[in-house]
Order: C-alpha cells, then sequence, then structure tokens
C-alpha cells in the first residue's frame, strides 16, 4: 500500500497515511480532532476543511456551497488522499481542548457534601497496600513461602477468616519477589466480597496505594488520581473522547460500532487511548509508575461503558432497547488494557436502562437524594438530559433526547463553553444593540449553551422573537442585525469584524427552533416524571443540575425559556460533574460502592417513548416558556 505525506496549517504538521485514508483520520492520526457530527456519513457539513494543495479524490460534498467549494473547503470525511498534499483545518471545525468540568463548579453544595458523605459511608477502599517483613526460612523453621507471606499478611492486615488469594501470574514469581526484596515486602490487595486478592508484590515502600476515578462522557472523559489512603485527588486531567471522531451522540458511535468486529475494537481503542493518554500525563507528572494504581472506578453512561468493555451495543438503540448488562462484573487491568496493575480490579457502575447509565447512578449517589424525606429532583443535561427524581421510599428514572443543542451541536455558531463562547448576551429593546459577555474575554467566535438560553430569553424580551420562536422582520428598531437570508431568518449576535472568525457570528431561526426542542424535550420529561409519581412541582424540595452546560447556566433565563420549574432560585444547586466525584467516592468507600449498586437497582425507568403522556407534554413545552403559562407565574 503507498503512503503519502499530509501536512496539516496551522500547525505545519506532517504526517503520512495510507492511500485512501480520509482526512479526518489523518487529522486524528496527527492529534487533531475534527468535529464530525454525523460520524463521517458527509451529512452535518461539521468536518470541513480547506485543502490547499495536491489532489485529493472527492467522494461527497454534502451541504457545502458553491462559494465554499470555490475557496477550497472541503469534508475531511469524504476526502480520501491519493497524493502528497496540504490542508488547513479552521477553528471552527477543531474539537479544542476546553474547559473540561473537572471538579466543583460552583461553591457550596458539594464542597461540604462530599466531604460529608465520606465521613458518613466510612472510608475502606477497594484496594490497599500493607507492608511486611517475613523472618528468613531456615531449616527448623521451613513452612512455604507462599504460607510465610499469608500468615504475616493476616496478623498484618487483621483480616480474621476473610480469604486471601494469590493469583497464579503473581505466584509464579513468589520466591524471586520475596528474596530479592530480603523479605521486605510491599503487598497490593484488592479487597471485594469474595476475599483479598493480592495484586502486587515487590521491595518494601511507603508509596501509598492510588485509584483512579474515571468519568467517561460522550464528548469528554475525566480522570482523578485519588489516594486510597487519604482520599485526596491528588491530580486530575481531562480531555475529549477520542470516540468524538466516529460521531457526536451514542447512537453514531453504536452504527459505527456495530458495522464489524474491527470497528468495535477501534471505538473501543479510542476511549482505551483517551483514558490511559490522560492517565501516563498524570503518572508522568505526579513522578509514579502505572504499577502504583491499585483500583479504578470507572462511571459512564450505558453505551459508553459497553463500548469501554468492548461489548457489543446493538440492541441498546433497537426497539425494546435492551443493555448487555446492568450490574457490571468486575475485570483485572489487563483483561481491559488500562496502565495499572494488571491484576488490579476495574470497577464500572451500575446501569439502570440503556439511557440512564452509571453516570447517572454515580451522580444520584453523590446527591444523596435517596437517603432523605425531601423530593429531589436531579439533571444532568448533555447530549440527552437524564432526570431522576425521588427520595428515600421512591425512585424514577428517565431520559430524554434533547440533542445536542445545549453542547452546541446543530446550532450554526454552536460551540462549548472555552475561550471565545459567548456566555451571555445584552440587547437593548429599543436599537436591538448588543452586548457580549465572552469566555476569556476573547473576540467572540461561537456561543455556548448556556449562552444559547441567555440569548433565547434576550431575543424574546426584546420582541425579535415570538413566543414560537419565529423571528419578527418588522421589528420597529429597523435594525440592520435583523435579517432574512436565502432559507432563513438571523439576527447578528457580533459583526465578523469584531468576531473571531471571518463572518458575522449570527444566531438562526432555525438555531432557536432546534434550542426549543431541546428545552422542551427536557421540560416534558421532567413534567411526565412528576404526573407519573403525582408530584406537584411546589413539591419539590430542591432541584440539583449537574453536567458542563449546568456548570455556566443561569437559573432566572432557564425559567424564561421554559427550560426549569418556575421555583425560586434558592431550590436550584450545582454539582458540576457528579459522574466523576461519584467514582471516587465508591473507590473510597466499600459501602458506598455498596449503596451505589442498591441505587441501580433501586431506580425504576420510564420509558417516555410508551403511552401519548410524553408526547403531549413536549408539544405543549414547544413555546416559551410554555402553552400553560400558568406553570410559570413569575414570567412576564
Ligand atoms: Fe463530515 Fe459529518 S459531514 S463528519
Amino acid at each position: 500500500m503507498s503512503h503519502f505525506q499530509v501536512k496539516i496549517m496551522p500547525e505545519n504538521r506532517v504526517i503520512e497515511v495510507e492511500h485512501g485514508a480520509t482526512l479526518l483520520n489523518a487529522a486524528a492520526k496527527a492529534g487533531i480532532m475534527i468535529k464530525s457530527g454525523c460520524g463521517g456519513k458527509g451529512t452535518c457539513g461539521a468536518c470541513k476543511v480547506v485543502v490547499l494543495s495536491g489532489d485529493p479524490i472527492i467522494d461527497g460534498t454534502g451541504n457545502l456551497t458553491s462559494e465554499q467549494l470555490s475557496k477550497g473547503y472541503r469534508l475531511a470525511c469524504k476526502t480520501l488522499v491519493q497524493g502528497d498534499m496540504s490542508m488547513e483545518v479552521p477553528l471552527e471545525s477543531r474539537l479544542q481542548e476546553h474547559q473540561v468540568l473537572l471538579g466543583d463548579a460552583r461553591k457550596g453544595f458539594l464542597q461540604e457534601s462530599k466531604h460529608d458523605l465520606l465521613e458518613k459511608f466510612g472510608r475502606h477502599p477497594l484496594a490497599m497496600k500493607q507492608r511486611v517483613t517475613l523472618s528468613k526460612p531456615t531449616l527448623t523453621e521451613n513452612s512455604s513461602d507462599w504460607a510465610r507471606l499469608s500468615i504475616e499478611l493476616r496478623r498484618a492486615l487483621k483480616t480474621g477468616d476473610k480469604p486471601i488469594h494469590i493469583p497464579l501470574s503473581i505466584l509464579k514469581h513468589l520466591p524471586e519477589s520475596l528474596r530479592k526484596a530480603n523479605w521486605d515486602v510491599s503487598i497490593t490487595l484488592t479487597d471485594t466480597e469474595e476475599g483479598l486478592t493480592i495484586t502486587n508484590i515487590e521491595q518494601g515502600n511507603d508509596i501509598p496505594p492510588y485509584g483512579l476515578a474515571v468519568d467517561i462522557g460522550t464528548t469528554t472523559v475525566v480522570v482523578y488520581l485519588v489516594n486510597l489512603i487519604t482520599g485526596e485527588i491528588v491530580d486530575q486531567q481531562g480531555t475529549y473522547n477520542k470516540q468524538a471522531k466516529y460521531g457526536d451522540d451514542v447512537i453514531n458511535r453504536i452504527v459505527y460500532a456495530v458495522e464489524s468486529e474491527q470497528n468495535l475494537i477501534e471505538i473501543r481503542d479510542a476511549v482505551l487511548e483517551t483514558v490511559n493518554g490522560l492517565l501516563d500525563k498524570i503518572l508522568a507528572r505526579q513522578s509514579l509508575n502505572h504499577k502504583d494504581i491499585a483500583s479504578a472506578m470507572i462511571a459512564g453512561n450505558t453505551t459508553m461503558t459497553q463500548l469501554f468493555l468492548g461489548v457489543d451495543p446493538r440492541y441498546i438503540r433497537l426497539e425494546p432497547y435492551i443493555p448487555t448488562m446492568t450490574t457490571v462484573p468486575s475485570y483485572p487491568a489487563r483483561e481491559i488494557g488500562l496502565h495499572m496493575l494488571p491484576e488490579a480490579l476495574v470497577h464500572c457502575y451500575p446501569s439502570v436502562a440503556s439511557y440512564v447509565g452509571g453516570d447517572i447512578v454515580a451522580g444520584t449517589l453523590v446527591t444523596d437524594l435517596a437517603n432523605g424525606e425531601d423530593i429531589i429532583l436531579f439533571i444532568d443535561i448533555g447530549t440527552n438530559g437524564e432526570i431522576v427524581l425521588g427520595n428515600q421510599d421512591w425512585l424514577v428514572a428517565c431520559a430524554c433526547s434533547a440533542g445536542p443543542s445545549f453542547e452546541g451541536g446543530g446550532i450554526t455558531f454552536g460551540m462549548r463553553a472555552m475561550p471565545g463562547a459567548i456566555e451571555r448576551i445584552m440587547i437593548d429593546p429599543e436599537t436591538l444593540d448588543v452586548s457580549l459577555k465572552v469566555v476569556n474575554n476573547l473576540p467572540p467566535v461561537g456561543i455556548c449553551g448556556s449562552g444559547l438560553v441567555d440569548c433565547i430569553a434576550k431575543l424574546l424580551s426584546a420582541g425579535i422573537i415570538d413566543r414560537a420562536g419565529n423571528f419578527q422582520l418588522g421589528h420597529p428598531s429597523g435594525s440592520q442585525r435583523l435579517r432574512a437570508t436565502a432559507d432563513d431568518k438571523e439576527f447578528v449576535l457580533a459583526w465578523a469584524h469584531q468576531a473571531g472568525g471571518e463572518k458575522d457570528v449570527v444566531i438562526t431561526e432555525n438555531d432557536v427552533k432546534n434550542v426549543i426542542r431541546a428545552k422542551g424535550a427536557i421540560y416534558a420529561g421532567i413534567r411526565s416524571l412528576l404526573n407519573m409519581v403525582a408530584v406537584e412541582i411546589e413539591m419539590i424540595s430542591k432541584i440539583i443540575i449537574a453536567g458542563g452546560f449546568g456548570n455556566y447556566l443561569n437559573i432566572h433565563d432557564a425559567v424564561q425559556i421554559g427550560l426549569l420549574p418556575d421555583l425560586e432560585q434558592e431550590r436550584f444547586e450545582f454539582i458540576g460533574n457528579a459522574s466523576v466525584k461519584g467514582a471516587r467516592l465508591a473507590l473510597l468507600s466499600k459501602k458506598a460502592w455498596r449503596e451505589a449498586e442498591e441505587l441501580g437497582r433501586k431506580m425504576t425507568y420510564v420509558e417516555l417513548s410508551v403511552g401519548a403522556t410524553y408526547m403531549d407534554e413536549y408539544m405543549a413545552a414547544l413555546f416559551l416558556p410554555h402553552t400553560d403559562i400558568t406553570l410559570f407565574p413569575s414570567v412576564q
């Protein structure tokens, strides 16, 4: 197979790829992630690049306009290398490292409860390390190496009758391990219901055992390195999930994964590479070794969990939407391929159903909502909106497909909350002049989810759109910002000369309708759960919002557009990345881990596609804020 060089600008990076490789793959090989909303089918137009030189094969141009084509724009997923060439990847087509949600988003809630929960559950990590010094064998004291070690270990750990296992891979090297260490050894063990299992024997040392708490999101992956003795988060790192090149959402990933056995391996390897890459960075920074990692806890949605383990996900998306497993057995890291002690166990949070996964169970554990009389609503807004409602007596959960609008998908200038994203907007209702707040005070290049919510609230209050989201071109201001295009209507948020790109940054009528559909889906999900258990909105004592989007959300705006129920601001709380926090908690406490498994079983999953209730609620919510205005008394 012939190989060719592809130069990528503006990095000026040159990589070698095979004949027929797509520009999408070429960029990924160079470590440059390009947006690929449709998973490379040539339909979303997100992967635009500019071919600067060379003569690649064009396998499709999708929705590129003739003007774009004449400027050299091509779809990276449908352009194939057949000779040396160069391309430029524009800013708007890039998935950039951004502020992946690592920790506490807003002060208050988790700062206190995180600590309390660990105290409440009690610290008893899933792995431990014990240093022991053995007496040397003699002709009169001639018990076997394993007998000598296990007796001393049992004494040191005070384990009583709890069995201690030693895997064959470690037993094989036991004689040399003990003698080379001059009988002073540190033993790492995994602690499960079945007993203790030795996962490493090394020269005696005082390095503590570490664990990994991992949140595998569809878009981002976050890893915490946790000291298993102190519970401290020693380091953390987050990045994009490398599976993004196979599509933005779980459906596209599943479609790709089930095409062939090879595809499933490829997509599994992509997430594994992401987690291992983060881990390698952390270990290098901390001067630690893979052998210092004694345990891992993974929290992800059902599809992400199955893909991480390389389990065929096809039935998740086919009616009646059945996952392969909800409770996930724990496997040694060597079977999974994580860079840690090969015999150490990797645990995955249990799922509830195909679209309510381990990340939501982890979040529910951290909110502690199943342990009091108060009714609490927990919402995680991402590509899917997952909602849990309940208290100590009952728990119901559902997932509504909100679409990717709040994460920047399907919106003309949509982007995630990263530098250059518009996060707040002010519009003068008379002149329609605009002032913007942009992340890092940069020239605006797009608008993030919380900016969209704010924008729509302001468009409505300035009379630019009506309650159905229709643009009002006859606005009395006569502003040039409000205009019709060939196939849509739009409002200019920033003129090209003020913006960080070449074009005016606009929001279109179609964008507004997409956001209305997304917020309608989430509000309808909330109402459907409330109806099902006959709970009135007023009876909810707390609404806890998780996820990157929620992190920056303005509650007042969210209520104004009908995304969240009309309750006093004091009842809303933000939890940040609840998934990784739940992973850490379970890593440090066997009791918390048991409760997490119990939570998974206790939650009643409501399939919204069954019955007319959800559809009726959804149709009623396709209005700003709602067709039933009595549900939003504070909205003018
Ligand atoms: Fe290329 Fe969608 S058009 S990824």
